[in-house]
């Protein structure tokens, strides 16, 4: 079992999409464990991009998850991390296969809907960041 952490960015919240989303994380029988709607604070955006530190767009993604509610969630399943990974589809939603979340309702990179776990060890980290009180199942 593993657990992975999947955020709604604003768009997907203005877009009235988070009951889609989470209808097809509970579809494939994946378990929401904790999920939270929330203004992300500043300081946890930036340690959680902290890869992207020295990218170019690393501004702008973090004014972007931060200019509106966002859902926190942590999903517990078989191959969870890579199983959310398949689900959201390609970063780039122009390349994100049709069926997938993506490819379904995303057309552009800055917009594209969900940030998922790239593997368990982010994983750890991000669920650490984003609920440091554990989850609840
Ligand atoms: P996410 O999975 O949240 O991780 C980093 C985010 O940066 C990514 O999704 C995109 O939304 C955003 N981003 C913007 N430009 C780029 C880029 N050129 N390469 C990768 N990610 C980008």
């Amino acid at each position: 079992m593993e657990t992975t952490l999947v955020l709604i960015k604003p768009g997907g919240v203005a877009r009235n999409l988070i009951g889609e989303i989470t209808r097809r994380i509970e579809a494939r029988d994946l378990q929401v464990a904790a999920l939270v709607l929330m203004k992300a604070d500043r300081a946890i955006v930036e340690e959680h991009y902290g890869e992207h530190r020295e990218k170019p767009f690393f501004a702008d993604v973090v004014d972007y998850l931060c200019s509106g509610p966002v859902v926190a969630m942590a999903v517990t399943g078989t191959n969870a991390v890579k199983a959310i990974r398949t689900m959201m589809g390609a970063t780039n939603p122009i390349e994100a296969t049709p069926g997938t979340i993506r490819g379904d309702f995303a057309l552009t990179i800055d917009d594209n809907l969900t940030h998922s776990s790239s593997d368990p060890e982010a994983a750890a980290r991000e669920l650490a960041l984003w609920f440091p009180e554990g989850t609840v199942r």
